[in-house]
């Protein structure tokens, strides 16, 4: 998979697992764009974390630009968009991968915490993704990998503000892939497993080594390249593991005329039924089924 002429940016791409995906792309010709502040795992202070991936790409023979904007808002976004158009003329592909933690349990949890998170994790991808998607439409052709987190598909003790965030961007990710696909623009998420400086200072402590970020990176370059057939979709990715996450909806039951507390708690054995299982391409297919469910004729047509 080539890369050539293509150009990436990669926030959270100085340290982890945003900087392997910037290795790789590089080795495969793209030009990137390293947004990176080189903060602690806590979102403070600054490094030169993304000047060193640069240096690095270099030394390869590659083309990659610093970018050491801390993205939180639509003003943030916008600039590390702009140093990609400006530097190199484009904006292909968008992989969010950067993060920070304030692990802290429900109750004692304060909104600095929630804000800094909430900043880090959905408005900085909300806002990065939104100043590249005006672009890509306009060229008719995009690649974005938002990174979730098992905690926020499976849940995690103590990561309510991070739990929040990450199962955000996979609703993000649908829409997104929605609004996209006329335009060739393509939009994934991932769930990655990796021993990362944030894996050893969070929750996720003790992780093997061999849990190499390094072993993520393919999933996410075949989802940023051009060679991609898959959009709207959440992937598992750890060790060279890979799998789909994906929601679905059982059968479930219906009432017959009125219905009752009581009734629905009698059913609930139909209603959780994991037999027959169904799977939904938009709000609107699955809002369609519940109507034909429910013997009422759907609005949103028979999608
Ligand atoms: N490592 C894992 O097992 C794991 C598991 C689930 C999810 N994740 C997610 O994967 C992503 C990458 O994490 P990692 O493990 O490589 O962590 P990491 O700490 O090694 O790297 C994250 C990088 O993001 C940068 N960053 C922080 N805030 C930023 C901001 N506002 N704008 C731009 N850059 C910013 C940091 O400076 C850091 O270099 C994160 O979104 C994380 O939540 C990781």
């Amino acid at each position: 998979m080539s890369f050539a002429g293509r150009v990436a940016v990669i926030s959270g791409g100085g340290r982890g697992l945003g900087r392997t995906y910037a290795l790789e792309l590089a080795r495969r010709g793209a030009s990137v764009v390293i947004n990176d502040p080189g903060s602690n795992v806590q979102g403070a202070g600054g490094a030169a974390a993304a000047d060193e991936v640069v240096a690095e790409i270099e030394s390869l023979g590659g083309q990659g630009a610093a970018s050491r904007v801390r993205v939180v808002d639509q003003a943030s976004a916008a600039e590390v968009v702009d140093t990609a158009i400006d530097r190199f003329g484009s904006c292909d592909v968008v992989i969010n991968s950067a993060g920070v933690l304030r692990d802290r349990t429900f109750a004692k949890m304060s909104e600095e915490e929630y804000d800094t998170v909430m900043q880090g994790h959905a408005t900085g991808p909300f806002f990065l993704t939104q100043a590249a998607f005006r672009h890509m439409k306009q060229r008719n052709y995009g690649r974005i990998v938002f990174t979730s987190s098992a905690a926020g598909l499976f849940g995690n003790f103590g990561q309510s503000n991070y739990a929040l965030a990450k199962s955000g961007v996979v609703g993000l990710t649908k829409v997104l892939a929605l609004e996209g696909a006329r335009h060739d623009i393509q939009v994934n998420a991932i769930a990655p497993v990796a021993a990362t400086r944030m894996a050893a200072e969070g929750l996720a402590a003790g992780l093997p080594e061999a849990m190499d970020a390094q072993l993520v990176a393919p999933l996410v370059v075949y989802l940023a390249s051009e060679e991609s057939r898959h959009t709207m979709k959440t992937f598992s990715a750890g060790g060279g593991h890979f799998a789909e996450v994906f929601v679905v909806e059982s059968r479930g039951w219906t009432s017959q005329g009125a219905v009752s507390p009581e009734d629905v708690a009698a059913n609930m054995h139909h209603v959780m039924g994991r037999d027959d299982t169904l799977e939904f391409g938009s709000a609107f297919e699955e809002m369609g089924h519940v109507c034909r469910e429910a013997g009422v004729r759907s609005p949103y047509g028979d999608a």
